[in-house]
């Protein structure tokens, strides 16, 4: 099936509190908006983005991170019926799907979205909306149903008499529409409500009158459909991601000490066997192998990848590194834009310097297989340390170091005997 997606995001975001648009307020290293965009990943083919406050940041976002999506500027914003409008002029002669989604519900999984769209094709539906229960359904828009059950319309709380506020089944905000026989209803719509709004959700009365099959799909689990709006609610939604990610890693066999102090971003890999530690923060993409140790208290920023049989131990930060098995940094160590080989052991409180802060240049560093790094090192990038040489304690490495050498910076000890007993 032929489907696109529209994403809203233009909306202003008043109860962040913030200069950064809401939709690019993270959750461990990836953007709100981004979390939508992956949940329609494998199921559409081009994704439109609608955006309006703070436009170029949200496009910026979107068209570097995501090559299947573009943004379309709604300005000004005049409700959800309005935003969708605007790819009106985009998809003149298109006739297949359109599902709609907002940019602020990182919960909703490509799993519940299959199954709708599948819902939607197995109805030969014209019009379908997800809706949820909710034992307190305050704020959502309700659905109203004829006798008969039939979808009759979405009342929004503003609107909403006090029998209609009574209803617990609500609208999700999440919509799949057969575009060629229901585009004509934006043009028709009108903002005649308490909001003044140009509101999306009228497409269902649109379509009933129009004699379109016109449904509703009831979500299982209604708290995907968890919306940010606070920065209190970006922090509930940080721990229901972590729940859910932590909890498939651990049915996949990987043992995770202590859930609750342990965040791994969605896009994070483990292979079987692997412990993660307490208070291990995981950010980014990335990929770990088998029987690793990680953690506690280490720290990964993304584009991390591990073999098997690591260990990354306790204040350990490692970023857009390539570690090979067997290799060990046990301890206080920064690596970043690196690549070590296998059975490399790097000693505690080793850093990699990869950062001119004059240049701003990053440059790699690189440790071949069975290099020792001993503690206190700083390897200043860009360098090599070929495969098997050694590094003494407290050296300063600005050069490649040839193969099965050692290398030392230190200065010689020293010991002056009685020297104490002298000064007294
Ligand atoms: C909307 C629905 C409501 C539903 C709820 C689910 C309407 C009229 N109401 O209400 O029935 O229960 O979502 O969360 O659709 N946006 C734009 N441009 C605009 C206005 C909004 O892009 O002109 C975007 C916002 O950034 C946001 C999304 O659309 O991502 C939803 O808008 P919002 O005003 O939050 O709608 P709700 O009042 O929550
Ligand atoms: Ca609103």
């Amino acid at each position: 099936m032929d489907i696109k997606s529209v994403i809203l995001a233009a909306g202003k975001g008043t109860r962040m509190k913030s200069n950064l648009p809401k939709v690019l307020h993270e959750i461990l290293g990836k953007a709100l908006v981004g979390y939508v965009l992956d949940s329609v990943k494998h199921i559409t083919n081009e994704n439109f983005v609608i955006v309006g406050h703070h436009a170029e940041e949200v496009e910026k976002y979107v068209i570097s991170h995501y090559e299947n999506a573009k943004t379309v500027l709604q300005s000004p914003q005049l409700g959800t019926g309005h935003a969708v409008s605007m790819i009106c002029p985009m998809l003149e002669n298109y006739s297949g799907q359109v599902l709609i989604l907002c940019g602020d519900t990182p919960l909703i999984t490509e799993d519940t979205l299959k199954k709708f769209v599948e819902y939607h094709k197995e109805n030969k539906s014209d019009i379908t909306v997800m809706s949820a229960i909710f034992e307190n359904p305050t704020n959502y828009g309700r659905i109203v149903r004829d006798s008969d059950n039939s979808l009759k319309c979405i009342v929004e709380e503003k609107d909403a008499t006090l029998e209609q506020k009574a209803i617990k089944e609500v609208n999700a905000g999440i919509y799949c529409i057969n575009w060629a026989k229901v585009k004509s209803a934006f043009s028709q719509l009108t903002s005649n409500n308490a909001q003044g709004e140009y509101y999306l959700t009228d497409i269902i009365e649109w379509g009933k009158k129009n004699g379109l099959s016109v449904n509703a799909y009831i979500m299982e689990n209604n708290i995907e459909t968890f919306g940010i709006n606070s920065r209190v609610q970006l922090a509930e939604a940080l721990k229901l991601l972590q729940k859910r990610i932590n909890e498939k890693h651990m049915i996949n066999g990987v043992t995770i000490v202590d859930p609750e102090t342990t965040y791994i971003s969605a896009d994070t890999e483990i292979g079987q066997d692997t412990i993660i530690y307490p208070s291990t923060y995981i950010e980014g993409e990335n990929k770990i192998g088998s029987n690793c140790k990680i953690g506690p208290m280490a720290h990964l920023r993304g584009g991390v990848e591990i073999g098997d049989y690591c260990k990354i131990g306790n204040f350990v930060e490692v970023k857009k590194a390539k570690i090979a098995s067997h290799t060990n940094a046990g301890h206080l160590s920064y690596i970043g834009d690196s690549e070590i080989g296998s059975y490399v052991n790097i000693g505690a409180g080793t850093i990699t310097a990869n950062y001119n802060p004059l240049t701003k240049v990053k440059s790699k560093t690189v440790l071949e297989d069975n290099v020792k790094i001993g503690s206190n090192t700083v390897l200043v990038a860009p360098v090599k340390v070929e495969e098997g040489a050694n590094v003494g304690a407290l050296s300063v490495i600005t050069k490649n170091i040839p193969a099965w050498a050692l290398a030392l910076t230190r200065s010689p000890l020293r010991v002056l005997s009685d020297w104490v007993k002298k000064q007294l």
